[in-house]
C-alpha cells in the first residue's frame, strides 16, 4: 500500500504500509468514530469470503460495512460454495470482481490473499492467511495501543505465546517497528517467534529479547499481547497437546507487572487468560475487538475512495 492514495489498493501484508499509512488509517478510523457516517459506503458491496472459521474478523466486516450503509455477500463455509467442486480460488475471485467493490478474504492458504488480489481487478483485503499476516487485525491493535496508552512511541511491549504460528504477532511486531518500541518475545522454546521477524527487527533496530519466563519481564511491560496456541496450525496433533496447558495469566500478574499495563489479546482465548481478570481496567481485549469497527471502516472507506 506505497504511495499517497488509497483508493485502489490492496491490503495483503503490514509491510506493505509505511508510518505515514498506518497513522494515517488511524486517523480516519477515530474520525468515524467520533463522526459516524451512516451512507458514507452506500451503494458499495463486500464480498467476504471465509475459507476459515472466524467470528470477529468476519463480523466485524460485515458490522463495519453495514453501519456506513454498504451491503455485504460472502460465505462463512468454503463446502457451500464451488470450490467444493473443484473450482480454483483464481477463477472463484474471477467471478466475485464482477459482483462486488471489495473484496475481504481469509484463507488457511499463505498467500492466498496476494494470489487473490493479483486475480482481482478490486481492492482484495487480507482478512488473515495461515500463519503469515493479519494486516486489519494490526491496524485495529495499533488504534487500542494509541487509545490505552495515548502513544505508540516509548513503550515495551510483551507478546506471549505461541509466536511461531501467531499471525496476529508477526504482523504487530513488523508495525511496531516503525515506532520506538521495546519488545519482550515470551514463549516456550519449540513456539519462539520464527527467526525471519526477530532478524528484520534487529535490522530496524528494535531492541528485542527472548524469554519463556513472564514473570522475570512482567515489571517492564507497558503492554502484554497474549496469544492462545494456533491448534490449527500444528502438523501433529500430538504435538499441540504438550503445550496445550502450558500458560495461563490470571490476577496475580498484576502482583508483579508495571502499575497501568493493558493486556490485549486478538481472541478467541481458550484458557490463556483467567476470565477473572476481565474485570480489571487492566483488560482491554473486548475493547480491542470493538475497535475492529471504525478501523474497518477506515480501511474500506479509503480503498473505495471515500475518505481521503
Ligand atoms: N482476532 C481474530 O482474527 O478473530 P476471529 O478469528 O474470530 O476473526
Amino acid at each position: 500500500m506505497a504511495g499517497t492514495s488509497f483508493q485502489g489498493r490492496d491490503v495483503i501484508s503490514i509491510n506493505d504500509f509505511s508510518k505515514e499509512e498506518l497513522l494515517h488509517v488511524l486517523s480516519v478510523a477515530k474520525k468515524l468514530e467520533s463522526n459516524p457516517q451512516p451512507s458514507l459506503l452506500k451503494g458499495k458491496i463486500l464480498a467476504s469470503l471465509f475459507f476459515e472459521p472466524s467470528t470477529r474478523t468476519r463480523l466485524s466486516f460485515a458490522s463495519a460495512m453495514k453501519r456506513v450503509g454498504g451491503d455485504v455477500i460472502g460465505f462463512s463455509q468454503a463446502e457451500t460454495t464451488s470450490v467444493k467442486k473443484g473450482e480454483t480460488l483464481w477463477d472463484t475471485i474471477k467471478m466475485i470482481e464482477h459482483y462486488s467493490d471489495v473484496i475481504v478474504i481469509r484463507h488457511s492458504v499463505e498467500g492466498a490473499a496476494r494470489l487473490s488480489a493479483e486475480a482481482a481487478s478490486i481492492p482484495v483485503i487480507n482478512a488473515g492467511d495461515g500463519a503469515n499476516q493479519h494486516p486489519t487485525q494490526t491496524l485495529l491493535d495499533l488504534y487500542t495501543i494509541l487509545k490505552e496508552k495515548g502513544k505508540l512511541d516509548n513503550l515495551t511491549i510483551g507478546f506471549l505465546g505461541d509466536l511461531k504460528y501467531g499471525r496476529t504477532v508477526h504482523s504487530l511486531a513488523i508495525a511496531l517497528s516503525h515506532f520506538k518500541t521495546s519488545i519482550y518475545f515470551i514463549a516456550p522454546e519449540a513456539l519462539r517467534m520464527p527467526s525471519y521477524y526477530i532478524q528484520e527487527l534487529k535490522k530496524r533496530k528494535i531492541p528485542c529479547r527472548e524469554t519463556s519466563d513472564l514473570d522475570s519481564v512482567a515489571k517492564q511491560l507497558d503492554i502484554l499481547y497474549v496469544t492462545r496456541i494456533q491448534e490449527e496450525r500444528f502438523p501433529d496433533p500430538l504435538e499441540y497437546q504438550k503445550f496445550k496447558a502450558g500458560y495461563r495469566i490470571d490476577r496475580s500478574l498484576l502482583k508483579i507487572s508495571k502499575p497501568g499495563i493493558r493486556i490485549m489479546h486478538p481472541l478467541p482465548r481458550v484458557g490463556e487468560i483467567d476470565p477473572a481478570l476481565d474485570e480489571t481496567p487492566n483488560a482491554v481485549y473486548f475493547r480491542q475487538a470493538a475497535n475492529g469497527i471504525p478501523i474497518r471502516q477506515a480501511i474500506l472507506a479509503l480503498v473505495l475512495g471515500k475518505a481521503k
